[in-house]
């Protein structure tokens, strides 16, 4: 264990945002770093990450833990908040609707969406990834499964938004404006939420959302409370992440040609490339886990109460466990990262970001002509843990036909 020679309010400077991974290798060399008289400490090496995210008393339940009191907005808890038993009965009831056949049986339509965005780009002449392409896929994926009205994506976008926004600690940015925006929009969305079940319970359909009404209704399955928690859980954590994943990966091999012409050449290249983005420019950087007793990281431990952040996308770099870390190279063969966690919260969504995110590169590679980054540098959205490009502007000289 070391003493602290870095702020980890750093982690929310926007200068800092572009390039993070600097910072992240000097909280790494540092970690474990025990801050606030021992009651956070911060996991940066892989191991570590790896043990806490398996460990039986590292607890989900962040809005018990006084050391982040209004770190998430308030309201019925969604099962990514939570320990079992309730969250081994919140996970089951959705994990039939994200099977790998399931997902598998998503694929034309997630490339007839892609194709669709593709013809949009073609006639514009140049695009705006971010806008045009790694938005759009995953909304309107997530919202046909859920049975949510295409028509309404405008008005979802920026409570999302403002909800991902909250997942930015407050340890390293304690805005509490934010976080009372996210509190209105969870608000919003759970009103918004509301009329949709309404209408399910008088006219069920063949989505998710009547799956968890009919659930609901049978009884001790889960709460309507829980219910409106589901939804917005799935409706927001199938949005920014999956977009900031296709956007870090066509800015990736923008800027390294060499890896997008090895692309271009090996077509099945394409899922070993997205598990390199995820690896490489993971679109959650961190996440948090509560002491419920006696929480080991390293040579110390949390004490119980206490709080571990653990920092994903400085572990995804470890030099203990990646040759060369800071180099983006898609024929690495793609295990161990932890973008996606590990242990019993191991992202739900995973096989399905990893399919949309395939379908758009491959049909990036393949049919967009000579593509280039439009401006010198990228915009990036505010957020620092929830981390992606804001705009993503490239040229081309023509996208050939699908
Ligand atoms: C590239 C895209 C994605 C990334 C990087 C990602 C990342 C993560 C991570 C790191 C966690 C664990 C958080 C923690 O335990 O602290 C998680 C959980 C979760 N993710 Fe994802 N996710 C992505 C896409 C999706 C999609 C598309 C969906 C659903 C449509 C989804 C649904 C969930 C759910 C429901 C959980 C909670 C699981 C649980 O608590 O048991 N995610 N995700």
């Amino acid at each position: 264990m070391s003493t602290p020679t870095v702020d980890l309010r750093l982690l929310a400077d926007p200068a800092l945002r572009a390039d993070p991974y600097p910072l992240l290798r000097q909280l790494r060399a540092a970690s474990p770093l025990s801050l606030m008289d021992g009651m956070l400490v911060v996991a940066a090496r892989h191991r570590d990450c790896a043990a806490l995210l398996r460990h039986p008393n590292a607890s989900s339940e962040r809005a018990r833990s006084e050391l982040v009191p209004a770190g998430l907005p308030r309201g019925a808890l969604s099962f990514l908040s939570l320990d079992p038993p309730d969250h081994t009965r919140l996970r089951r009831l959705v994990s039939s609707a994200f099977t790998p056949r399931v997902v598998a049986g998503l694929r034309p339509r997630i490339t007839e969406v892609v194709d669709a965005l593709f013809a949009r780009i073609a006639e514009q002449g140049r695009a705006d990834i971010v806008a045009d392409l790694a938005y759009p896929l995953p909304v309107q994926i997530i919202s046909e499964l859920l049975g949510v009205p295409a028509d309404d994506h405008e008005q979802f976008r920026v409570w999302s938004a403002r909800l991902a926004r909250s997942l930015d600690p407050q340890f390293a940015d304690p805005d509490q404006q934010r976080l009372d925006a996210a509190a209105q929009a969870r608000e919003e969305f759970e009103r918004y939420f509301g009329r949709l079940i309404a209408q399910r319970r008088a006219h069920p359909a063949d989505d998710l959302l009547s799956l968890l009404v009919h659930a609901e209704s049978e009884g001790d399955q889960l709460t309507e409370e829980e219910l409106l928690a589901t939804c917005v859980l799935l409706l927001v954590a199938g949005h920014e992440t999956t977009a900031n994943l296709i956007a870090n990966a066509v800015l990736a091999l923008l800027r390294q040609p060499d890896q997008l012409a090895a692309l271009r050449a090996r077509p099945a290249l394409v899922e070993p490339c997205v598990e390199e983005t995820l690896r490489f420019d993971p679109p959650v950087q961190l996440t948090t886990r509560i002491a419920r007793g006696p929480l080991p990281v390293g040579d110390t431990e949390v004490p119980d109460g206490g709080i571990a952040v653990l920092l994903i996308a400085a572990a995804n770099r470890d030099p203990e466990v990646f040759d060369d870390p800071d180099r983006f190279d898609i024929t690495r063969g793609g295990t161990g990262h932890l973008a996606f966690a590990a242990g019993i919260h191991f992202c739900l969504g995973a096989g399905l970001a990893r399919l949309e995110s395939a379908v758009a590169l491959d049909a990036f590679a393949q049919r967009v002509v000579a593509p280039r980054l439009a401006t010198p540098t990228v915009a990036y959205k505010e957020n620092f843990n929830l981390r992606g490009p804001a705009r993503l502007e490239v040229e081309f000289d023509a996208v050939t036909a699908a």
